[in-house]
């Protein structure tokens, strides 16, 4: 068993309390956090959290630190890290609001969060706004707990890998939230870059995937991540690494071997390569799990294909290049 493996079979009997804000993450990934929060983490490096939104995720640690026995509430400290408002490209709901809806004339949900998160203020430090302004470049010291739920974006990621993943030492340990989530394929690869340094959890619970760091990550490594200088095959090979390693979710109900499949069909298109992304994502229209949960993001990388074609036209890769270099 995994050194955060002997956590799973807690999951079953933990009781989150009533007062626990609303949160999108799922109950089993808040009883996960929770059980760090109260069995693993310590405080002594930097505890961070990468998109709090509401509060659900955040509460769920918070509660787990203040019933452990070795955090200690007058040094250790927990980073919440979130825009705390709504608005185009947050990402934020505005089920964060208390209310459950934006008031007319705020679009910030900060005071909401600080009220919800009241028993746990003397130990957490709220940066509320973008990411790239409320972290700081120049900080190397170390973490030892990062909670991802903020890299919805390459841009965002970035942000993430340098100034955290940076960060990270043997011991640490990363939570990918929506590691089921297909068009988020820079957790994936970013990951599969990570796997000889890393020690997977086990099974994802629910969407978050969980790992310990049990070597120093080499700086060039950390590097090529940042600058996303893979590519477009060395990434399918980087998540094809991961697909060996995790199958069914804790649950039973996420099926990640063909989630990653979808995940390399958004390395190609994200890389403007519309017909390898289709050639990708077509076979898997036949799978129970993402015919049900993904229809759109099928959609998606079809019309794109449609489209390139209509433009572009069909034939081989060899004889569109010559077309397009020609202009006919
Ligand atoms: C999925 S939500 C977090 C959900 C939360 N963990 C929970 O328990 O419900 C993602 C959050 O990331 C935040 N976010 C996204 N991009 C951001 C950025 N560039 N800077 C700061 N926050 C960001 C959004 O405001 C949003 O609240």
């Amino acid at each position: 068993m995994t050194n955060l493996g002997r956590l799973y079979p807690l999951l079953d009997d933990v009781q989150l309390p009533d007062t626990i804000p609303y949160s999108q993450v799922s109950s089993w990934e808040l009883r996960f956090l929770y059980l760090l929060g109260r069995h693993h983490l310590t405080g002594r490096d930097r505890l961070v959290e990468l998109g709090s939104g509401g509060g659900g995720s955040t509460y769920a640690l918070a509660l787990g630190l203040r019933e452990s026995p070795v955090f200690d509430e007058r040094t250790g400290r927990l980073h919440a890290y979130d825009f705390f408002r709504v608005g185009k490209g947050t990402f934020a709901s505005e089920k964060f609001f208390t209310s459950g809806a934006k008031p007319e004339d705020d679009n910030s949900f900060l005071n909401d969060f600080r009220g919800r998160l009241e028993p746990f203020l003397p130990f957490l430090e709220i940066h509320a706004g973008d990411l790239w302004q409320t972290s700081d470049a120049h900080d190397t010291t170390p973490v030892e707990f990062l909670h991802i739920d903020i890299a919805k974006t390459a841009r965002v990621f970035r942000c993430v890998s340098e100034r955290f993943l940076t960060r990270l030492r043997p011991g640490s340990v990363v939570l990918h939230q929506d590691f089921a989530g297909p068009r988020l394929p820079w957790l994936h690869h970013s990951t599969g870059a990570l796997l000889p340094y890393i020690e997977i959890a086990g099974p994802p619970i629910r969407s978050t995937l969980a790992f310990e760091v049990v070597r120093p990550i080499p700086g060039d490594v950390l590097e090529r991540i940042s600058r996303d200088a893979y590519t477009v095959d060395e990434k399918l090979e980087l998540i094809a690494a991961v697909q060996e390693r995790i199958d069914r979710d804790h649950t039973g109900g996420i099926p990640f071997k063909p989630v990653l499949e979808f995940a390399k069909a958004y390395v190609a298109h994200y890389a403007g390569d519309h017909r390898r992304a289709w050639s990708l994502a077509k076979p898997l229209t036949g799978d129970e799990y993402l015919s049900r949960t993904r229809a759109d993001h099928f959609d998606q990388l079809r019309k794109a294909y449609e489209r390139d074609r209509a433009e572009n036209g069909g034939g081989s890769r060899l004889g569109r290049l010559v077309k397009r270099a020609v202009g006919r």
